[in-house]
């Protein structure tokens, strides 16, 4: 299938590594010109010189925090003149730190409200005039599978995706008349950093993850690249008339029917 992502303009956030980065490589696989943004300088680019040789596109490097306003918006415009239109946004960030609601302060919440739902609002706001411009485009943001079953120590996580999802549902709504296609895409458990920063750290790793795999219908834990799948789907010309979901990529962990 030809997923007609050629010379598309994408935007990848958080990707020197993770499900950003696997996104990133993807999308550049399959044609796109992608940049990439996330904090360190060298990582980041270390991340786009990869990506390029696996897949002999361009891919440009640009550091930014999703958590600072002036930062975003330097970010985009340097984007926007790059290659003078934005096609694809895939809003993305580190994930707030697990614990429990009593142990978080005003100070947390304001961090998690700036890195995983104002950051959103400010990309999606400055993206929105290119693709409108351009008569067409795709917002995909990841959040969690918190978003749609109860995940213990994720209220910080929980409560700004969720803020996501009402958001890209007005989003959905506002911009359709654009073409403008907006998604979420809720990642169970994969395969990244984050998740084998959450193992115990006196237990053995491979069998710390078979336990943690152990209530997953398909009996393991997801690959970044599967994930990734999704996504570039959902940039594709394909994918043109689904707007307004939340999909989850998690072996079939969430039980609920709805
Ligand atoms: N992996 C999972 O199983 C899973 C499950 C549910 C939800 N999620 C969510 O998916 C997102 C990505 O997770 P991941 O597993 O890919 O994490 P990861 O492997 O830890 O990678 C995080 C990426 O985000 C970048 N980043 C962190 N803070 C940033 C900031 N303020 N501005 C710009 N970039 C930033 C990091 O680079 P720098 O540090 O250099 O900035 C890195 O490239 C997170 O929000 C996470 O909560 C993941």
């Amino acid at each position: 299938m030809d997923l007609k992502l050629t010379n598309k303009v994408a935007i990848v956030l958080a990707a020197s590594k993770g499900l950003g980065k696997a996104i990133a490589t993807s999308l550049s696989a399959e044609g796109a010109k992608v940049i990439i943004g996330s904090r360190d300088e060298a990582e980041l680019a270390k991340t786009a010189y990869d990506i390029q040789r696996i897949t002999g596109n361009e891919v440009i490097a640009i550091p930014v925090d999703v958590s600072n306003g002036d930062e975003i918006k330097h970010f985009i415009e340097q984007a926007a003149e790059k290659f003078g239109r934005i096609d694809i946004l895939l809003n993305n960030a580190g994930g707030p730190p697990f614990n429990k609601f009593e142990n978080f302060d005003d100070d947390a919440w304001q961090k998690a409200f700036e890195l995983n739902l104002l950051s959103v609002a400010r990309t999606s706001r400055l993206v929105l005039p290119h693709m409108q411009k351009t008569g067409s485009g795709r917002i995909i943001n990841i959040i969690s599978g918190s978003v749609k079953a109860v995940l213990g120590n994720s209220v910080l996580s929980t409560s700004m995706r969720m803020g996501v999802v009402g958001m890209a549902k007005l989003m959905a709504d506002e911009f359709g008349p654009y073409n403008i296609t907006v998604n979420n895409v809720a990642p169970g458990m994969i395969l990244t950093d984050r998740l084998k920063h959450t193992l115990p750290q006196d237990a053995d790793p491979e069998q710390a993850l078979k336990e943690k795999a152990k209530n997953i219908p398909l009996g393991r834990i997801g690959k970044p690249e599967e994930l990734a799948a999704l996504v570039t789907f959902l940039a594709s010309e394909q994918a043109a008339y689904i707007s307004g979901t939340t999909i989850q990529v998690d072996g079939g962990a969430n039980r609920s029917i709805f």
